[in-house]
């Protein structure tokens, strides 16, 4: 029995006026974990292709600011592509789960959030290593 993939969206709210908008997000209330690291994916030609790796641990959270992208989830058993497009949604990205990234428009400006420091230690890179931890065989 496959263990059914459910995206974790978060609904997040934009402080709009005549003077423009302005978003918050809190760690530990906005998204289920303490914020120690933020970074940004921008300027990704519309055919480029990220990720592509999972993390043994770490924990982000996603949301587009600018234009979209798609993101497909993996955990291994199931997979599911969702378009983020939204400053108002993010998206939690768990540990153990395989993502890429794709269709990124050329405006695209992706935020990410993450529970912990930059850690080339964490990540899985590899496809079959990724199924070999999630105790899968080879699609
Ligand atoms: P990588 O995680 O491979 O990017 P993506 O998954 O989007 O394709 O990271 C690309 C490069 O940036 C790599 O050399 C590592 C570096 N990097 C940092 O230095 N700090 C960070 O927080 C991240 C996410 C990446």
């Amino acid at each position: 029995m496959a263990a059914a993939l459910s995206p974790q969206f978060f609904t997040f709210r934009i402080n709009a006026d005549k003077r423009g908008c302005l978003l918050a997000i809190e760690g530990a209330a906005d998204i289920p974990f303490a914020i120690a690291r933020v970074y940004f994916l921008f300027e990704a030609p519309p055919a480029a292709r990220r990720g592509g790796h999972a993390h043994r641990n770490l924990r982000q959270a996603a949301v587009c600011l600018r234009g979209g992208c798609d993101m497909l989830l993996d955990n291994g058993e199931d997979k599911t592509a969702v378009r983020l497009d939204s400053p108002s949604r993010g998206l939690l990205i768990d540990k153990m789960i395989w993502r890429e990234l794709f269709n990124f428009s050329p405006d695209c400006l992706l935020a990410v959030f993450a529970d912990a420091p930059y850690d080339e230690g964490d990540y899985i890179r590899d496809y079959g290593d990724f199924l070999a931890v999630t105790g899968q065989q080879p699609y």
